[in-house]
């Protein structure tokens, strides 16, 4: 059994990471974030405003939220819909990062992450993986870089999506949802005590998943 846990800031490079990962090894890849997105869609989709925790929670038990494992990966689907590409947007940043910080939320998908991963190979990044979700991970990480790097990587994946962008919006986004996944008063996103801590901004990506890789050979 392996179980690796992946956790640092947006733009770390965590997924991009996770997915050579789960392939180099030959194991399967929890998109933790997904989930979260999900929720968050789903509790715009019934009307609630994802800053109020109240009205969160009363939406809750409407949202059919489903996680899926096809040929090409993960999808997340709300009410039987395929939702795997439009939690990819700004606004779906902000309601998975605001719905993030909700007890009733945290603990609905915690279990279901700790399920899908029992008795499974696989790596998960998140926010919380090694501290909270799988504290006897067999490894763990924490993948960070600077604001600016992770708010550029952020750029340079939407903006052709949308060439209005503006990468000091993407920069303050990038602020705010850290200020917030750092500072909230439940699982905040925080290096666990036995994780190895790669910052990843002068890093390639290969050279990033080889670290890791080297890591796990070593054990
Ligand atoms: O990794 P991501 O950017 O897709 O995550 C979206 C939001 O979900 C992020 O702002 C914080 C939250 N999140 C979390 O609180 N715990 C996790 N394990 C994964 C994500």
């Amino acid at each position: 059994m392996i179980n690796i846990a992946l956790d640092g800031p947006s733009g770390s490079g965590k997924s991009t990471i996770a997915k050579i990962l789960a392939k180099k090894l030959n194991i399967a890849y929890l998109d933790t974030g997904a989930m979260y997105r999900t929720i968050g869609l789903g509790a715009i989709k019934y009307g609630a405003d994802t800053k109020s925790e109240a009205e969160v929670i009363a939406v809750l038990p409407k949202i059919d939220f489903k996680v899926g494992f096809e040929a090409d990966g993960q999808h997340v689907y709300l009410d039987g819909e395929d939702v795997s590409g439009l939690i990819r947007t700004p606004q779906a940043d902000m309601a998975s990062s605001n719905v993030s910080r909700y007890e009733a939320v945290r603990t609905y998908l915690v279990e279901m992450q700790r399920n899908i991963a029992r008795n499974v190979d696989m790596v998960l990044d998140g926010r919380d993986i090694g501290t909270v979700v799988l504290p006897d991970a067999n490894y763990k990480f924490f993948l960070t870089a600077s604001p600016e790097i992770r708010a550029k990587r952020r750029f340079d994946e939407r903006k052709d999506k949308n060439p209005d962008l503006k990468f000091e919006d993407v920069l303050r986004e990038v602020n705010e949802r850290d200020y917030q996944d750092s500072n909230r008063a439940i699982s905040p996103l925080r290096q666990a005590e036995d994780a190895v801590l790669i910052d990843t901004g002068d890093m390639t990506i290969d050279e990033v998943a080889q670290t890791i890789i080297s890591f796990i050979k070593e054990k």
